[in-house]
């Protein structure tokens, strides 16, 4: 036991959760470490839908949530959370993962206590300081704050080397793409009871998600009154919205988009329920980063909901396109999908540069190098 190297995995949101589930899984397979899990709770029960379904137990919970929280609230809650907890456990290392402000405060809280910071997820770039806000800068500083860098793409590496970041980055992959192997199938059956009753056959569903702050306010009704027409206008056409648990953005969609027959306004879904629903949707709208991963990786194209997006990849491979926060570029661009097959067919590509299913083993065998237990992995792609 006591040659173990104990890693402490440290997460609060769904996203984060999802893309550290198959890591936390393969950290437990792993002879010579010891998995600790700590949970900042900045998510609830988005939080621990995810965690029931990959049946993963935390070791702490500083449970920090509250209605109306700001970056300031859970920056300083999870730093003031972190400090006993790491000066109790001590590991060799703490991961962190993405952009939200548990991973920064989560990074701050390691380096303030002297414990090395593994960064899953690293190197993603829109240099543009306010947007996504605040993750582009949560994200840049967890570099600084870094030891080990996991970058799902060479691109991301690329990012790093030009901040001077060139030791110890390895691309991975992205472990979401890890999570997406073991949760579609082809005879899925959906939990949630609307899903369960939807025929996917008897018209073009379009899943729709929005929860962005940038986007809160003006941004979201643009993006909301856009989907009004576009519901309005295209009678086969029926949008499906989880929405997000967020007052703000559940106020202006129900305002928006309520009482449209063919828009279902739902309940954030089980992440098994996500991932096949979007394997059977027509395409996808999404201001979300996750999505953007997922939906190429199935082949279905994808509206990006914002002005810029830290993910170009699937953009350059063409699946993923831009359509920003306009009512009227968004209702065009969409109107295109919906009625052009060719411009549809050339969009519905599946494409995979985010991964191959295998980070989170290399980002275990690139944690065992660093101390010294095994040999360097290979880079994705290489
Ligand atoms: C956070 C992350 C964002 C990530 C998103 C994923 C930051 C600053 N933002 O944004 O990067 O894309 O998570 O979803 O780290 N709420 C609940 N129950 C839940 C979750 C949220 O009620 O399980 C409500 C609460 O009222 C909470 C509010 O949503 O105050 C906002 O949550 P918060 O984590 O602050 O912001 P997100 O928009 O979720
Ligand atoms: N997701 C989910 N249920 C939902 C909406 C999203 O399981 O109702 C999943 C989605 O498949 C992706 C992740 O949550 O894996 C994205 O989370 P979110 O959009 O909240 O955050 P972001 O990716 O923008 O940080």
């Amino acid at each position: 036991m006591t040659n173990k190297i104990k890693v402490m995995s440290v997460f609060g949101t769904r996203p984060e959760a999802i893309k550290m589930a198959p890591l936390i899984k393969e950290l437990e397979k792993r002879e010579n470490i010891e998995s600790i899990v700590c949970l900042t709770g900045q998510h609830r029960e988005m939080l621990m839908q995810v965690l029931n379904t990959f049946n993963i137990e935390a070791d702490f919970n500083l449970d920090i949530m509250r209605p109306g929280q700001t970056v300031t609230t859970i920056t300083t809650d999870v730093l003031s959370g972190m400090e006993n907890i790491l000066k109790d456990v001590k590991p060799d290392i703490m991961l962190v993962h993405g952009d939200t402000s548990t991973s920064f405060a989560g990074a701050l809280a390691a380096f303030y206590a002297g414990v090395r910071v593994g960064h899953v997820e690293a190197g993603l770039r829109t240099y543009d300081k306010l947007s996504p806000f605040p993750e582009e800068m949560n994200r840049q500083m967890t570099s600084r704050l870094a030891d080990l860098h996991f970058a799902p793409t060479k691109a991301n590496r690329e990012n790093l080397k030009r901040e001077n970041v060139s030791d110890n980055v390895y691309v991975t992959g992205n472990t979401v793409i890890d999570a997406l192997s073991t949760t579609v199938s082809k005879n899925y059956r959906f939990a949630d009871k609307v899903l369960d009753a939807v025929d996917f056959n008897n018209a073009k569903y379009i899943l729709l998600t929005a929860h962005r702050r940038e986007n809160l306010g003006q941004p979201l009704r643009q993006i909301c009154q856009a989907v009004s027409i576009l519901a309005k206008d295209n009678a086969d056409v029926k949008f499906i919205y989880p929405m997000h648990l967020n007052p703000l953005v559940r106020n202006t969609a129900r305002e928006i988009l309520g009482g449209l027959d063919n828009v279902i306004l739902t309940e954030p879904v089980d992440v098994c329920d996500m991932h096949n629903l979007m394997n059977r949707c027509y395409m996808v709208m999404t201001d979300s980063g996750g999505l953007q991963e997922e939906a190429p990786a199935l082949g279905k194209p994808v509206l990006v909901l914002r002005t810029e997006t830290e993910r170009p990849e699937a953009v350059t491979a063409g699946t993923v396109k831009i359509a920003g926060v306009e009512t009227d570029t968004i209702v065009g661009m969409a109107n295109t999908l919906i009625r052009d097959t060719a411009a549809y067919s050339s969009q519905a590509e599946a494409v995979n540069p985010y991964g191959d299913g295998h980070a989170s083993a290399r980002i275990c065998d690139a944690i065992l190098y660093y101390f010294g237990l095994g040999d360097k992995p290979k880079d994705f792609g290489e």
